[in-house]
């Protein structure tokens, strides 16, 4: 653990805000196909995780500007690795990662906007 805040292991347990009606919204356009789906706001991986056990055949894009956010989500979304890109950049740079990646469409986007308890819980990250 750094910074004061929560072990990884806690986080992992953390659950979004609007949880189920994201993945109400987005689960027609992402059922029983390849969908592909962008999380511009990653954060601690909640969503990305519900997504990707919701969806076996989903493939996740997942950015964030602060570098501990992809930390923390690396590690809890380790187990759908192979259906995943978790990318340190802000979203005004999706178009540059989507054609890093080869990835010319997207069957949903989710903007999470707003700061993250791993931001909020550590004093020394100024928002205490
Ligand atoms: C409310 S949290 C997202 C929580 C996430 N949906 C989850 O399930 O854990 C918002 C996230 O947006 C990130 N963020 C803020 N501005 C951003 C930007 N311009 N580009 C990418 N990420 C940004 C923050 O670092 C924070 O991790």
């Amino acid at each position: 653990m750094s910074g004061g805040g929560l072990a990884v292991a806690d986080r992992s347990q953390h659950v979004p805000v609007l949880l189920h009606r994201c993945l109400e919204l987005l689960g027609p356009a992402l059922a029983d196909r390849p969908a592909v789906v962008l999380d511009a706001t990653v954060g601690l991986g909640g969503h990305a995780a519900a997504l990707l056990h919701a969806h076996p055949a989903l493939t996740l894009i997942g950015l964030d500007r602060d570098p501990q956010a992809i930390r923390v989500a690396t590690e809890r979304l380790h187990p759908y690795s192979g259906r995943l890109h978790l990318v340190h950049a802000v979203y005004d740079e999706l178009a540059d990662v989507l054609a890093s990646l080869g990835i010319q469409q997207l069957d949903g986007v989710l903007f999470d906007l707003g700061v993250s308890s791993l931001q909020l819980d550590a004093v020394e990250r100024g928002f205490s």
